[in-house]
């Protein structure tokens, strides 16, 4: 044990902590079908619920008879609204402070919105029975586009709420209107605008888009009706909101309510909240006193629970010739669907939204944004995305594209000339962030110089030329994004979930013989948790990675925390990971310092070891100290080691990054194919580089599928058209380019071991690179702003409209 042969760097690289491509060891499980998900889950006497959905997206229910479900053979139960509004379950209370129907009562908002609950001994039997619950409905006039939804006739859409002049963020302009949420000065940004050379004002939709993680979302829910304690597995991303959120709805006590989060399938967010099939499995339970499990289909999951994006953002920015930004304006009309079901901090009805100034040094600026309900299924989730961050770079980085090409400057060259410059860190923006750390100009640089910019830039010109002249049919663009991220909600000052202040924790326990579990309040969904928490304890502690258990998803076991989304994981648990270890060194240090039998400032620590200064033979190993911790402690020192930190973290942490994508368009095919993506992503520091680099493949291929081709689409009568993937947009292996990425390191200064969060950074800044090169291709002749997604069909109509199909 104690290796006097190995140098430190040895001793450490054994250890496979920070910095180490350890290779992932939930995959010993997952690669060989060992995943233990919700489904796999079967208990004795099981019961299935499935639901009648609504076919409208706006009707009155005239009559609801559920006699020939019940007459199903199986069938035990329906529930209807009638059934939950005796125990006020018939709604319930929404993360953003609306409520939303648990099952509708009088009339259905959107289409697929559930009406009743089936259980029976069978899922078959259950979704049968589902068929037969009749429904008589009387159709509504229905609203899809969120400009109308505050028309002056507009169809009243939330009678429940008709007359109530302000809601959770103030007054309500209209009966559809949610709320208004501006910052900035105004005063200052209209004057800058009346003062600047040139201006650009363009509608920049980012279209609704869906998480569809490979599992749905679903539950078991168990009620022991001797104990009065409810157990429930489910697909969460937060399980002590979850339970907490179950207690005060049920008022079962929230000791006797154990929530569990086994493996899950991806979340991004998609599991963050709460639905109608968790309330429901959970009175199921209760009422039937049998175990109930809703297993939701890929249908439900696409056009039920948890849209993201959605905003209509008019950006307008100010300039000088030279291209210097003297204002930015950013008006949103929010679709919020027809609940406001929006997963962000209580504070922020949309979001970290004012992270919109990006990357750059706007003297002044202003944001308001009017949230409106519609007939479309409620949300707004941060899809792999921190609360609208991806929303806000998407709007700020076309926008500079936009003015760079009024300016007649190459993009690159506008981004550089206003980037925020190393010196002005710590900087507080114009909408009041203060961005911890950063080196922008170097991180654009480096990515220009590896794809040969310039050249790339010649070849383009030359191609256009080409194109010009009738010598080919290709168009080339050359798409640059720079994006700053805001992740790590957050500071208890202004970040909480339904009252609850957004800390996060970490409890390590060390064994008798050096080995360790920690347990955590978040919850992996596939970003390997168990893996790197374990190499900051290894490196901070001097112990084997190997012999760390990483523990997450048991309300019971695990210290409260508020869960993994806008990847708030490693700023927040990391940093309260770090802290608890370093709780326990420190104790281990006067354990150290008591059988050497010195002052324990005449310690120093070895990388896996406490020796003595200026005698580096006299030392104690961790595993040694572990040992002692349980029988020769100092005197009056309690014996065991461990800790727990709750961590309230001082700022956000921004991570940031240099993309570069090109892109060839055949214009009478409207095929366009990814020739090169570069990404060069900054997340201070890392933890572990493979699960990095991980992370990045897996957020570019979501922010390729977002930005050539998905949307969840409602025709004009509320229809959803892409509720599966046949017509919903997957990328697979296939399709997927090959990715290119690259780091530069700029700690966080104030985050323990200088880490921000990464998870999300590549699809808030893949989504503009895309488009801004798709963008690029047709702006020569002409075109400015191309909306999103840039499937091949519409990309070909783009070319149609340009006249470039004679
Ligand atoms: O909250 P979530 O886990 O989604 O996001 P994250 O904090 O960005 O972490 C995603 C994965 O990347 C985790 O396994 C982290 O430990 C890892 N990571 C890392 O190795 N180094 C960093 N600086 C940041 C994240």
């Amino acid at each position: 044990m104690n290796d006097q042969s190995l140098t430190s760097a040895q001793r450490a690289e054994r250890l496979q902590g920070m910095g180490c491509k350890r290779k992932r060891v939930e995959d010993i499980r997952f690669v060989q079908g060992k995943g233990s998900y919700v489904d796999d889950l079967k208990l004795p006497g099981m019961l299935y619920g499935d639901f009648n959905r609504s076919p409208h997206a706006h009707a009155r229910i005239k009559k609801l008879d559920t006699a020939k479900a019940k007459a199903v053979p199986g069938v035990l139960a329906v529930l209807t609204a009638a059934d939950l509004k005796p125990l006020n379950l018939h709604y319930m209370p929404t993360l953003a402070g609306d409520v939303a129907a648990v099952l509708a009562e009088e009339k259905v908002l959107y289409q697929n919105q559930e009406v009743a609950f089936v259980i029976a001994n069978d899922r078959y039997v259950a979704a049968d029975a589902a068929d037969l619950v009749e429904v008589e409905y009387e159709g509504l006039p229905i609203i899809v586009d969120p400009f109308k939804a505050m028309a002056a006739n507009a169809p009243l859409l939330r009678e429940d709420i008709k007359d109530k002049t302000d809601g959770a963020h103030g007054q309500r302009k209209h009966y559809n209107h949610i709320f208004n949420w501006q910052l900035g000065d105004k005063d200052a940004t209209d004057a800058a605008f009346r003062k600047a050379d040139v201006t650009i004002k363009e509608l920049i939709s980012y279209q609704r888009v869906h998480p569809s993680p490979l599992e749905t979302c679903q539950c078991v829910a168990s009620f022991d009706k001797i104990k009065g304690e409810l157990t429930v597995w489910g697909t969460f991303q937060a399980p002590h909101v979850i339970r907490t959120v179950a207690s005060l709805i049920s008022k079962i006590p929230e000791h006797k309510i154990h929530v569990i989060a086994p493996d899950i399938g991806g979340g991004f967010g998609n599991k963050v909240g709460a639905y109608p099939g968790y309330i429901c499995a959970i009175v199921a339970s209760i009422v039937t006193g049998r175990p109930v499990k809703w297993v939701e289909d890929r249908i439900e999951n696409l056009s039920t629970t948890a849209f993201a994006r959605d905003y209509h953002m008019t950006a307008e920015i100010a300039a000088t010739r030279d291209g210097k930004v003297t204002g930015l304006r950013v008006h949103t009309i929010a679709d919020h669907g027809a609940f406001d079901a929006c997963a962000d901090p209580s504070k922020w009805p949309a979001g970290f939204f004012n992270i919109v100034t990006g990357s750059y040094d706007f003297p002044t600026a202003h944001v308001s944004v009017d949230g409106v309900y519609s007939n479309k299924a409620p949300g707004g989730v941060a899809y792999r995305c921190s609360f609208r961050v991806t929303e806000a770079a998407y709007c700020i980085e076309r926008a500079m594209d936009i003015m760079a090409q009024k300016l007649g400057m190459d993009p690159a060259d506008l981004r550089m000339k206003n980037l925020i410059r190393r010196e002005q860190f710590p900087y507080t923006s114009a909408l009041g962030w203060e961005y911890d750390s950063g080196d922008y100009h170097v991180a654009l640089q480096k990515a220009m110089d590896t794809v040969g910019y310039a050249k790339l830039r010649a070849e383009q010109k030359a191609k256009q030329d080409a194109f010009r002249r009738g010598e080919t049919r290709e168009l080339m663009g050359v798409g640059v994004a720079f994006f700053t991220e805001i992740v790590g909600a957050g500071p208890s000052r202004n970040c909480d979930i339904l009252g609850i202040a957004m800390f996060d924790s970490a409890e390590i326990r060390i064994h008798p013989t050096g080995s360790v579990i920690a347990r955590l309040g978040t919850k992996s969904q596939g970003q390997g948790h168990e893996t790197t928490y374990a190499q900051i304890i290894a490196t901070e502690l001097g112990l084997v990675a190997d012999n760390i258990t990483v523990e997450e998803g048991n309300t019971d076991t695990a210290p409260y925390g508020l869960g993994t989304y806008g990847s708030r994981s490693t700023p927040v648990s990391g940093a309260a990971t770090a802290v608890a270890a370093r709780k326990i060194k420190a104790k281990a240090q006067m354990i150290a310092a008591h059988l050497l039998e010195v002052h324990d400032d005449d310690l120093e620590w070895d990388v896996d070891r406490f020796r003595v200064k200026g005698n580096p033979e006299r030392f104690k190993t961790m595993t040694e100290l572990a040992w002692a911790a349980y029988n020769s402690v100092p005197p009056g020192m309690e014996p065991g080691l461990e800790a727990v930190s709750y961590y309230d973290p001082p700022n956000m942490t921004y991570p940031f990054g240099a993309y570069i994508c090109v892109v060839d368009v055949d214009v009478d095919t409207g095929v366009t194919k990814v020739r090169r993506f570069y990404a060069l992503d900054d997340c201070g520091t890392r933890i572990n580089p493979m699960i990095i680099e991980g992370q990045i493949h897996g957020g570019l291929t979501e922010a390729f599928g977002i930005a050539m081709g998905q949307e969840i689409h409602y025709d004009d009568d509320g229809n959803v058209t892409t509720a599966s993937f046949m017509d919903y947009f997957l990328p697979t292996a296939v399709e997927t380019p090959k990715w290119e990425t690259d780091w530069t390191t700029t700690p966080s200064p104030h985050h323990p071991i200088g880490a921000k969060g990464v998870g999300e950074s590549p699809n808030v800044g893949g989504v503009p690179c895309f488009a801004n090169a798709v963008n690029d291709a047709f702006k020569f002749l002409g075109s400015t702003h191309i909306a999103m997604p840039h499937d091949h069909w519409r990309t070909w109509a783009v070319a149609e409209r340009l006249g470039l199909h004679q």
